[in-house]
């Protein structure tokens, strides 16, 4: 499909393939704008058993009276399990969320790509893998892009609209258009390593473990730093923790593999270290803190400490190497045309709730002071990791 051709924005069938955590949500997310869904997935009675837990929560929500008993049973009724991707009928979205593998998703868009007519559009929902990867298991991949929700679907405004090499900007042009008439808030970005959020994120977590790591701070102290100085609404070991440290250094390693393991994404022994021990935090009652009830039990921070290292010597300084650090890789995804600066600031404000976007941040510290903060870095850790994005050298984004 050339990029001129206007597609029909009417509400076509919706299908998603694999119905785990995100499948389920993404297809209660396309029922409730008004389509028709179809839900697939290889394992037998899962698609069923998404249809059953869907039932649970839409109910949970008219009891509450959040929600018609009418609309929840609309939403019911416009979904439906289909066995297989071959017996879905014609659709004008397919999302595919089956686990994070590559070779798993090219065979899912193989048998999508064989059973569906070249204008339906293919997602995939993948949070990690190049989306050129995935198209190029098809015949016709401008057809072919990401869709990226944050979990849970149903909860989170975010979307990031993945453009592949090779897709048409008619495709992603619609997408955008979709994901906003189902309540969302698209932001559009190239296929780069971490897309948008878990791309510019890394420093947050990555800057902090090294702090803790060299004995700067304990934890409870690196995150008051970053909650009450900051206005983060959790510190980043708490928040890794919460995450899973396992799933957080495996995005982390994923990013660091995908840029030919440059430094700045390199994962920190710290995080190895609680992933071996199994400390992956809330799921396991323990990690970097001890999880009670769903809740992490934080230590009392320092904060004594964590007064005198805010505003000291940027080397010690969790808040100004944070920042800095945030705002160069949000920086540098503008300067390499891969988001625009405003979609950068929304993804991570409503993707991770961050109190603002890092390009906002950067501007109001000046992108001077953040290009001298990285420097300074660089002087005291050489090696890498401390670079300043060309962008900040040239006097920031204009
Ligand atoms: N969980 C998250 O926080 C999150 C957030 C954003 C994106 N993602 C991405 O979404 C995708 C799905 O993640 P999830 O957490 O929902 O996984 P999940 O493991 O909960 O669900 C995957 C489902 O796919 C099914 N499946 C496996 N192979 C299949 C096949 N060939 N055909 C049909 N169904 C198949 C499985 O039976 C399972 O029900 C992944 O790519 C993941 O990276 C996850």
């Amino acid at each position: 499909m050339d990029d001129e051709t206007d597609i029909d924005d009417t509400l076509g069938h919706v299908a998603v393939v694999g119905a785990g955590a995100m499948g389920a949500g993404i297809a209660q997310v396309a029922a409730a704008a008004g389509h028709r869904v179809w839900l697939v997935d290889a394992a037998p009675g899962a698609a069923e058993r998404a249809v059953a837990s869907t039932r649970t929560a839409l109910d949970g929500r008219v009891a509450k009276g959040r929600l018609g008993a009418d609309e929840a049973d609309g939403i019911l009724e416009r979904i439906e399990v289909a066995t297989s991707v071959g017996d879905l009928p014609e659709c004008a979205l397919v999302v595919e969320a089956v686990p994070e593998s590559l070779e798993l998703k090219r065979e899912v868009f193989g048998a999508l790509a064989e059973s569906q007519p070249p204008s339906t559009m293919l997602a995939t929902n993948t949070s990690s893998i190049d989306v050129d990867a995935v198209a190029d298991a098809v015949a016709d991949p401008e057809r072919v892009l990401g869709l990226h929700f944050f979990n849970p679907p149903v909860a989170m405004r975010l979307v990031e609209v993945v453009q592949g090499s090779q897709t048409s900007r008619a495709f992603v042009e619609h997408a955008v258009r979709l994901v906003q008439a189902w309540g969302k808030t698209p932001v559009r970005c190239r296929s780069t390593p971490g897309f948008i959020v878990n791309r510019v994120a890394r420093p947050f977590y990555g800057e902090a473990q090294r702090l803790v790591e060299a004995g700067v701070a304990d934890a409870a102290t690196v995150d008051h730093v970053l909650r009450e100085h900051g206005g983060f609404p959790m510190g980043p070991l708490e928040l890794t923790d919460f995450i899973g440290q396992d799933v957080n250094l495996a995005v982390g390693t994923s990013v660091w593999e995908q840029t030919g393991r440059d430094e700045r994404y390199a994962p920190t022994r710290l995080q190895q270290q609680l992933v071996e021990r199994g400390d992956l935090g809330r799921k396991t009652g323990r990690g970097v803190y001890r999880w009670e009830g769903g809740r992490a039990v934080l230590d009392q921070p320092d904060l004594e400490l964590a007064a005198r290292l805010v505003g000291g010597p940027v080397e010690t300084d969790p808040l100004a190497r944070t920042l800095a650090m945030l705002v160069n890789e949000a920086v540098d995804l503008v300067h390499r045309g891969e988001a625009t600066a405003e979609d950068v600031d929304t993804a991570m404000v409503l993707g991770v709730r961050y109190p603002k976007g890092p390009i906002a941040w950067g501007r109001e510290l000046g992108f001077d002071t953040v290009e001298r903060t990285i420097v300074a870095l660089d002087a005291a850790f050489p090696g890498g990791r401390y670079r300043p994005s060309p962008a900040l050298r040239d006097g920031g984004l204009t």
